[in-house]
């Protein structure tokens, strides 16, 4: 079974409260149950981790006990060197997610350090956007035996 390593970044544990305009009223629990269900339908095995601090999102990924990693960076998208290249050191695919449109807010976010690497990208179709994702993946890589 394919094993999907779903990555969250810093500030992402508030959904629900923050930004509910841009981000929408689902609280990343919520988000992942959504996941998790969709993976099951897709034969996908899912595991999720979520983080504010860069390094422990790094020491995550280096773990390496996935198949493939669906990443929302959130801010670190438009920052990180580091995260860069955590994911392109550990040489395994992934898909990078957001929930808004990055390229249609402020200048500062169509920097990233994350698209050129990136498997597939999927963006602004908030929560569903997870969901396109593992379709992809299941699509690649297959889901069930
Ligand atoms: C985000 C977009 C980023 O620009 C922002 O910093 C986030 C969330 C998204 O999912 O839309 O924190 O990654």
């Amino acid at each position: 079974m394919t094993r999907v390593l779903v990555l969250q970044g810093p500030n992402l544990n508030l959904l629900g409260t923050r930004e509910p305009e841009i981000y929408g009223t689902e609280t990343l629990d919520e988000i992942h149950a959504g996941i998790a269900a969709r993976a099951a339908e897709l034969g996908l095995d899912v595991d999720f981790f979520q983080s504010n601090h860069e390094g422990a999102l790094i020491d995550r990924l280096h773990v390496r006990d996935f198949d493939v990693a669906v990443v929302n960076a959130a801010g670190l998208t438009h920052t990180s060197v580091s995260l860069r290249d955590a994911l392109t050191g550990i040489s395994l695919p992934f898909w990078e997610v957001h929930l808004s449109d990055p390229w249609k807010r402020d200048d500062f976010r169509r920097v990233n350090y994350l698209h050129d690497v990136a498997t597939g990208s999927v963006a602004g179709l908030g929560s569903r956007g997870y969901h396109v994702a593992l379709e992809e993946i299941a699509a690649r890589f297959g889901g069930g035996a």
